[in-house]
């Protein structure tokens, strides 16, 4: 579906974005995996059936590293299609409230989650306008929905940043979506979500989700099908967001 695409999976390390960065790069996308931490194991699963990939060690944060990111996906790849922020803080600050989250959570979460999202999308704009075409794709969570906690809030922001990205690249060939997913699980999130099973009981569909769950909507977002929707999130939740 992707053949001759170019992505960014940002936060593609572990966890979902590393499932994305390997559903992409087996529908023929040549794939950027960016991450703060390091990429070997990422970008071996990426590159398993041959797809053209390669990891930068990016954190989100930073202006310099985001810049250095773009850069190197324009000498591998000569230009950018897709990017998917998907790095996220959740660990540790899912439960947080808002009386007690520490100035040390409170700070990284906003930096990541929201200015990281902001910097990428700054940053990959202009050579996504230079393709004449370019699709993002935020990541924000259930959480935004039920209520206003510390993650709920910058995954809010990261909704209400979407419409705003959306009506501002419309005229030159780019879409800005989100999707919002629900408790979604692999290996290396039950330490951190060991009430899981219990909270998607009162799911309108009965199962957590799984990366290709999410992985669809994204694709879908990211194809020729999906030229007219712009500044929507999409939730990806079992229908827990429609209860
Ligand atoms: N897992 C779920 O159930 C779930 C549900 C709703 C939303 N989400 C969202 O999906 C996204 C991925 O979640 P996950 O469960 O895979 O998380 P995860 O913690 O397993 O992975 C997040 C990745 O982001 C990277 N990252 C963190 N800070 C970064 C920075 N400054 N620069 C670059 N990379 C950075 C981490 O190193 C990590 O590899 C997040 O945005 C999360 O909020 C997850």
């Amino acid at each position: 579906m992707f053949d001759d695409r170019v992505v960014i999976v940002t936060g593609a390390a572990r966890g979902l974005g590393r499932d994305y960065a390997r559903f992409f790069a087996s529908d023929g996308a040549r794939v950027v995996l960016a991450d703060v931490h390091r990429l070997d194991g990422a970008l071996r699963d990426a590159s398993a059936d041959g797809a053209r990939c390669i990891a930068v060690q990016t954190d989100i944060t930073k202006r310099d590293s985001v810049a250095a990111l773009m850069e190197e996906t324009l000498s591998q790849f000569g230009k950018l299609d897709i990017l998917v922020n998907n790095a996220g803080i959740w660990r540790g600050l899912y439960d947080s409230r808002l009386l007690d989250c520490s100035d040390d959570l409170w700070d990284a979460a906003w930096a990541v989650n929201v200015t990281g999202t902001l910097r990428c999308s700054q940053a990959a704009v202009p050579l996504m306008t230079d393709n004449g075409f370019g699709r993002i794709v935020n990541v924000s969570s259930l959480a935004s929905q039920s209520g206003a906690s510390p993650y709920g809030l910058t995954k809010n922001a990261i909704e209400q940043m979407t419409k705003g990205l959306a009506r501002e690249v419309g005229g030159v060939g780019i879409t800005v979506n989100c999707v919002a997913p629900g408790i979604t699980m692999f290996e290396a999130a039950k330490d951190s979500l060991p009430d899981a099973e219990a909270q998607v009981a009162d799911y309108t569909v009965k199962r957590i989700g799984t990366s290709r769950d999410l992985y669809h909507a994204i694709a879908y977002l990211c194809s020729p099908s999906a030229e007219w929707i712009t500044g929507q999130t999409l939730r990806v939740d079992g229908g827990a967001s429609a209860r």
